[in-house]
């Protein structure tokens, strides 16, 4: 099968294809993934909570998603891979982009960077250099301090016009992906008439371009905090892959998130 590519997500927004994304961090979770029709593999550096037992990602450093991002190539050629910027990374465009020069050369074809207008300089850096970017906007987990917890963002015609304002922004400046998390369904679906990149969402509601998933939440095995938008997949399945299944073939008929993965406006 042939690899994807951003154009090919692209032409799955026009074609109203959802697409299913999930976290890996392995090869021999990448081949599964890979073979349960999987479209994007995200290198997250959820890896710090779910793989090294800390309670945020910012201890997470380059070398950690650098070495994560290497296995995960190893175990598969068609879903796009996608590397998480890690916290600390984005104090200049010149760092980011040395950064993500390491994260492409270990096998990511794309590198996510959290943040919202504010880093359009950055992005626009990386994009001129050819680096392909997806930004992340709402709950961007780096920003647990700033935010005093884990929060859902954009509650508030104000909040949520400058989360949409902070997405046209990240797109003009040449994002070509966009993971929205944690903000009401609504602006899930405000944000995706706003812009023409593919949205995916987490927590963000069933009008999302795709969904992605933490691959240990949706295995049902991370014992830590489980927010409202997690779904298990594999409890009552017949095997990992048969549940990776059914998630893929969710998220392509819409029957997830369903309400109660979702958050309300107010
Ligand atoms: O690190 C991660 O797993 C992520 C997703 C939850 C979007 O950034
Ligand atoms: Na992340």
């Amino acid at each position: 099968q042939r690899p994807i590519t951003v154009p090919r997500l692209v032409q799955m927004r026009a074609d109203g294809e959802r697409i299913a994304m999930l976290t890996c961090y392995d090869a021999s979770f990448a081949t599964l993934l890979d073979r349960a029709g999987v479209d994007a593999l995200l290198i997250g550096d959820s890896l710090g909570n779910v793989l090294q037992g800390h309670q945020t990602t910012l201890p997470v450093t380059l070398d950690d998603v650098a070495y994560h991002t290497a296995c995960v190539a190893r175990g598969t050629r068609r879903p796009l891979i996608i590397s998480d910027l890690p916290f600390g990374e984005v104090a200049s465009r010149e760092s980011a982009y040395l950064a993500a020069t390491r994260l492409l050369r270990a096998g990511a074809a794309m590198v996510k960077i959290e943040g919202g207008a504010w880093l359009a300089d950055t992005v626009r850096f990386l994009v001129e250099r050819s680096i392909p970017v997806c930004a992340h906007i709402g709950l961007t987990p780096q920003s647990v301090h700033a935010f005093g917890g884990f929060k859902v963002q954009g509650r508030g015609d104000e909040a949520a016009a400058r989360v949409v304002e902070d997405a046209r922004a990240l797109e003009a400046a040449g994002a070509q992906l966009l993971v929205i998390e944690a903000v009401p369904s609504p602006l899930g679906a405000r944000i995706t008439e706003a812009i023409s990149i593919p949205t995916i969402g987490i927590g963000a509601g069933v009008d999302c371009s795709g969904q992605v998933l933490v691959l240990h939440d949706m295995l049902g095995i991370y014992a830590g905090r489980r927010p409202r938008f997690v779904k298990d997949f594999v409890s009552g399945a017949a095997s990992i892959e048969a549940g990776v299944t059914a998630y893929v073939k969710a998220v392509k008929d819409r029957s997830f998130p369903g309400p109660e993965h979702t958050f309300e406006p107010a």
